[in-house]
């Protein structure tokens, strides 16, 4: 993908991205984070608009610039988050959620910063789940929408890795999971990225590595054949 223009498969085609990664937020100045940067989510975002689709990013707290040409909606929690998707996704062609989405949020919001306590005591915080926005699509009637989901995991061995995946895949309700290995140095703030695509049987439908945009590319490939196969 790094001469020549790229093929114009999706063209015409909405295709609905989030990307980096949900604060939740603990007082007025501070939040729970994780490590997301966004570049694969807007490398995949920048690669569908190369191919000709019309892209909404859904965008996380994103560490890296905006990509040109894509509707563009800035949100933070997984709340906010939530409701972006699910909006966008209503007619779109393909979801793909890259954002790291935080699995909890604190369960009630400080209104004035939280001071810390004159005793030497440590301090518990009280956390309640977070929608699962990937699932609830899966879960729920989406005619052709070509679902794809991420799975970060820091599991080492690659068999483990990919049994991970198949059981994220299923309890998702996704058609395609991309499922990379992430850690202290992988995988977040790189510009490299190695990941193993699996389709809703369980088998590797694709390996790539690369690039976050030749990565991007690959999945598209994915995405494409998938949606070409559905609609026969
Ligand atoms: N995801 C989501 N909503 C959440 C959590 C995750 O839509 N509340 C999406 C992510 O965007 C990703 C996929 O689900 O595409 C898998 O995320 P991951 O964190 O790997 O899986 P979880 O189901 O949250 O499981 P766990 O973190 O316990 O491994
Ligand atoms: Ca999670």
């Amino acid at each position: 993908y790094g001469t020549g223009a790229p093929a114009q498969d999706l063209s015409g085609r909405r295709v609905v991205v989030s990307a980096g990664g949900t604060r939740e937020p603990l007082d007025p100045v501070r939040f729970l984070g994780n490590r997301s940067s966004g570049k694969q989510g807007i490398a995949i975002a920048s690669a569908a608009r190369q191919r000709g689709a019309d892209v909404t990013l859904i965008a996380a707290n994103l560490e890296v610039a905006e990509p040109d040409g894509c509707d563009i909606r800035r949100v933070s929690t997984a709340l906010e988050l939530r409701d972006a998707v699910v909006d966008a996704a209503h007619g779109a062609d393909v979801v793909i959620m890259a954002a790291a989405v935080a699995d909890y949020r604190p369960a009630s919001v400080s209104a004035g910063k939280i001071k810390k306590d004159r005793s030497d005591a440590g301090l518990t915080l009280e956390l309640v789940r977070n929608p699962d926005i990937l699932a609830e699509l899966g879960h729920a009637p989406h005619g052709s929408t070509v679902l794809v989901g991420f799975a970060a995991e820091t599991e080492a061995d690659e068999g483990r890795l990919l049994e991970l995946g198949r059981a994220k895949l299923d309890a998702k309700g996704a058609d395609l999971l991309v499922v990379n290995r992430v850690g202290w140095h992988e995988g977040f703030a790189t510009d490299e990225n190695a990941v193993v695509i699996i389709g809703t049987g369980g088998e590797i439908v694709a390996r790539a590595h690369g690039s976050k945009l030749s990565v991007a590319h690959a999945i598209l490939d994915v995405v494409v054949a998938d949606a070409t196969t559905a609609a026969k």
